[in-house]
């Protein structure tokens, strides 16, 4: 049941000290193609934060909502189509491009940014169904576009590292999974992971390089940047293609002139909106497709801990301090 809508909300965002704090907006009204979302959960994921840094940065404050992602019921429409079918029905939704975000009790985005959710997908996963299962489909399909024979793919204790694994081996396609410490080794070989490498180790480049030769692993996945990233490129086989898709170290990759003129290897940027654009409407709906089928069972997202969105700061605070151990959702008052 669609029930009253407010003439304004609760809505998370950053003070002047660059802390978030919760604070009253006026609730968004959509325009043509859009809709507005009442929103039920939405994680706390590295692009949210890379994004807060972003406008922290550039002194946007006063106006941003952070949170690209989330769940919620579609509340009202503008006009078009999509919309119009939408309404009503509980969905999957983005904020990306959208000038307000997930974490607040509204959200007005294009409608399609916004995938309907079947009965059987919780809010919870509904509200993680975008990101990185897409993402990980993504990475499966660059795979078999490029006839790789094994990928490496680093971080791989994350929600998404998870979700390539599977797919992975789904496609029954070798993958090295790297982690940056004994306590993720170990997470990974208990849950049946193989091919796990420590990059905190000394051997590391030495196991890594063999192990890539002896695959052919030549589909590299870097969300770490740094050194790891001149570490990954020495140790590929000629002609390996490194894919950077976060920055979790915070430090811009690393590259060297031998491993990128000598050895013919190559390094790309991955970001799932574009590449969903460069695809055109053929490749997002077989994406959304697949991901709508795969996520009931195969793809489902571990949560830590649930948040009111009056206690985003301690929300934030609580995923960097163990971002293994799943992911946190915030909750608006009403849900
Ligand atoms: N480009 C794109 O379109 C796209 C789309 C989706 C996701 N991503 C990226 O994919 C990555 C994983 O996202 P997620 O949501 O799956 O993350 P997540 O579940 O929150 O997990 C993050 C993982 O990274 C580890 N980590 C943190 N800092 C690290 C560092 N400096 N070196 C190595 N490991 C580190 C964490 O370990 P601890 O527990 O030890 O902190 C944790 O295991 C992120 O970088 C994200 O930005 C990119």
């Amino acid at each position: 049941m669609i029930t009253a809508i407010p003439e304004t909300m609760s809505a998370v965002c950053l003070n002047d000290d660059g802390r978030l704090i919760l604070c009253t907006k006026p609730v968004p009204h959509p325009g043509k193609g859009e809709v507005l979302v009442r929103m039920t959960a939405a994680p706390v994921n590295p692009s949210d934060l890379a994004r807060i840094r972003q406008v922290k940065e550039a002194g946007g404050q006063a106006s941003f909502i952070p949170g690209i992602e989330g769940c919620g019921t579609v509340v009202e429409r503008g006009p078009g189509l999509l919309p119009r079918l939408w309404l009503g029905r509980r969905v999957a939704c983005s904020a990306v491009l959208a000038s307000s975000g997930t974490w607040a009790e509204y959200l007005v985005t294009s409608a399609a940014n916004c995938i309907p959710l079947q009965a059987g997908i919780s809010d919870d996963q509904g509200a993680m169904m975008l990101v990185n299962p897409m993402t990980a489909v993504a990475f499966l399909d660059i795979a078999r576009s490029g006839r790789h024979k094994a990928i490496i793919n680093t971080a791989s204790a994350s929600a998404l590292g998870r979700m390539i694994e599977r797919l992975a081996a789904i496609a029954k396609l070798p993958l090295i999974n790297v982690v940056r410490n004994e306590k993720q080794k170990a997470i990974l070989i208990n849950t049946g992971s193989g091919n796990v490498l420590d990059s905190s180790v000394e051997s590391f480049t030495h196991e890594l390089q063999e192990l890539a030769r002896r695959l052919d692993a030549t589909l590299i996945l870097d969300a770490v940047g740094g050194n790891l990233t001149r570490q990954l490129l020495q140790a590929v086989p000629y002609g390996s293609s490194v894919l950077v898709y976060g920055n979790l170290s915070g430090e811009q990759p690393e590259v060297d002139h031998r491993s990128l003129v000598a050895e013919n290897k190559k390094i790309n940027g991955f970001y799932l909106a574009n590449w969903l654009n460069e695809g055109g409407l053929l490749r997002k709906l077989r994406c959304i497709y697949r991901v709508r089928k795969l996520v009931k069972n195969e793809l489902p997202i571990k949560v830590q801990r649930r948040f009111p969105l009056d206690q985003a700061q301690q929300a934030v605070d609580t995923y960097l301090g163990n971002m293994t151990t799943g992911k946190v959702l915030l909750v608006p008052p009403s849900s």
